[in-house]
């Protein structure tokens, strides 16, 4: 009997058994998952398309502070409502959907996500989780409580490169893992000024409503909207939390890894405003099954890849990829390219064959289609289908808050070059108690 057919029936038959509010929803509105969307420019327009290349989908309410954005996605969905405020668009649709797909500047994520949850709506919300340890804590608390379907959107988590690396790290094939190496020619930096003075707002954009709970401030052209916000400390998460989220995935997947208990971040001294150029973050995990008593891990982003690392050397003198993941085990070393390329195994300083049907003797991790176009949807389907009660999602938020407080603890060590920070996961506390200011942001009501 399929998930959702169970579901109703044996809701009618005991009382007791626990429905995903969001699937009570669904089930109790229309045939199809009818969803809201905040913020539909940039990747917001991707997911958008992904969400709706669904059969199953009906778009409800497109949301956006640009109305350039709203226009394009209008031309796509000329019939569907459309809002500049997330807040009115909840209010007003509430009865009408039954899932939110969040695709704004990180530091509204949250709060988007958080007023569409308390809504029992389910939520499909863009990488980082969020800007902040509190808010990202806050977003997973509520997901469980309310057992609603959530999913982070790093959709390469759903191809099958990525599958295969974490079935295989998971099969022992390079023993216990003691240290991981990722990293990414990527610079979200910025180390020019606070910008002076003020330009105008363009009269497509509502500036209030972009800086959200955000500290309000002039608007200066080509510093904040749109995508610069990234390198900026009030509104993204530096290249930790862009090209990071992504990079960071599989390993910490592969290895059932919990948040870090040491961070310390190599990188120029803050200056307030923009993330550091380049950073070089240390980790130490406590131990899995998956690794040795104690894992390191250590993060490059903003120059090329660190070549001098003895364990980054491939046979053959071959490069390394721009971008990738290196685990280092007992027996050997995985390496796992960004993106679209087959993990490869080394032992002894030499490539050796990997025997995928010994590892995967079913199939079950799916065609290896490798069209980014084609793939990419998988997460997003994967999502509705979970709304629809027929698939599981795999990156719920259960999952990505805490990969999210990891990078987000990378990037607050940023704030502290070169000194050790001991996090207590437990209280949520930094031992070093002037790291604490940075876990919560600004809540300015707008
Ligand atoms: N998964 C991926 O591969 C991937 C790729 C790119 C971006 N992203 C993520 O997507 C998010 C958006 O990034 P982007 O590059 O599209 O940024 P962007 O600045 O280009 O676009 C953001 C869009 O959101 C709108 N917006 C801003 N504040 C809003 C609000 N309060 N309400 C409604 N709309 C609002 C903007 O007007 C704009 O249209 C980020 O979280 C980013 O990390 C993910």
């Amino acid at each position: 009997m399929k998930k959702r057919n169970f579901l109703k029936t044996s809701a009618i038959a005991a009382s007791s058994v626990f429905i995903p509010k969001s699937l009570m929803s669904y089930e109790q509105s229309s045939k199809k998952l009818r969803t809201a969307h905040i913020g539909v420019g940039g990747m917001g327009f991707e997911d958008l398309n992904a969400i709706s290349s669904h059969k199953n989908v009906e778009i409800v309410g497109l949301c956006d502070v640009d109305s350039e954005a709203l226009v394009k996605s209008k031309l796509r969905f000329p019939n569907v409502k459309t809002y500049k405020d997330y807040r009115v668009m909840l209010n007003e649709l509430s009865d009408k959907i039954d899932a939110v797909i969040v695709s704004t500047p990180d530091h509204t994520h949250a709060p988007a996500a958080l007023m569409a949850m308390k809504k029992n709506k389910a939520v499909y919300c863009q990488k980082p989780l969020a800007h902040n340890v509190s808010e990202v804590r806050e977003m997973r608390k509520i997901a469980e409580e309310k057992n609603l379907i959530t999913q982070m959107g790093i959709q390469v988590h759903s191809f099958y490169d990525y599958k295969l690396a974490t079935l295989l790290i998971q099969s022992g094939i390079v023993g216990r893992v003691s240290r991981v190496i990722a990293w990414s020619p990527k610079n979200w930096g910025y180390d020019g000024q606070n910008p002076k003075g003020v330009d105008p707002v363009p009269s497509n954009l509502d500036w209030n409503l972009w800086l959200g709970t955000a500290e309000k401030r002039p608007f200066k052209e080509k510093i904040y909207h749109p995508g610069n916000w990234r390198k900026l400390v009030d509104f993204g998460c530096g290249t930790l939390g862009d090209m990071g989220v992504h990079i960071f995935d599989t390993p910490y997947n592969a290895l059932a890894l919990d948040v870090p208990k040491r961070i310390r971040n190599k990188c120029r001294k803050p200056n307030g405003f923009g993330y550091p150029e380049s950073n070089k973050v240390t980790y130490v995990f406590p131990g899995t099954s998956f690794t040795t008593e104690e894992l390191e891990w250590i993060w490059y982003d903003g120059k090329g890849a660190p070549y001098s690392q003895k364990e980054l050397r491939l046979p053959n003198k071959d490069k390394l990829p721009l971008q990738g993941a290196m685990f280092i085990g007992e027996k050997g070393r995985l390496l796992l390219p960004h993106f679209m390329q087959s993990p490869k195994l080394i032992v002894n300083g030499t490539y050796q064959k990997i025997d995928i049907k010994h590892y995967d003797p079913k199939g079950d991790l799916g065609p290896k289609l490798n069209d980014y176009k084609r793939d990419a949807p998988k997460h997003y389907h994967q999502f509705i289908d979970a709304c629809l009660g027929i698939d599981k999602v795999s990156a719920p938020f259960s999952y990505s808050a805490r990969l999210t407080e990891t990078i987000l603890l990378g990037v607050i060590a940023g704030r502290f070059p070169n000194k050790t920070l001991h996090w207590d996961s437990k209280k949520a506390q930094f031992k070093e108690l002037e790291a604490n200011v940075f876990l919560k942001g600004v809540e300015r009501s707008f």
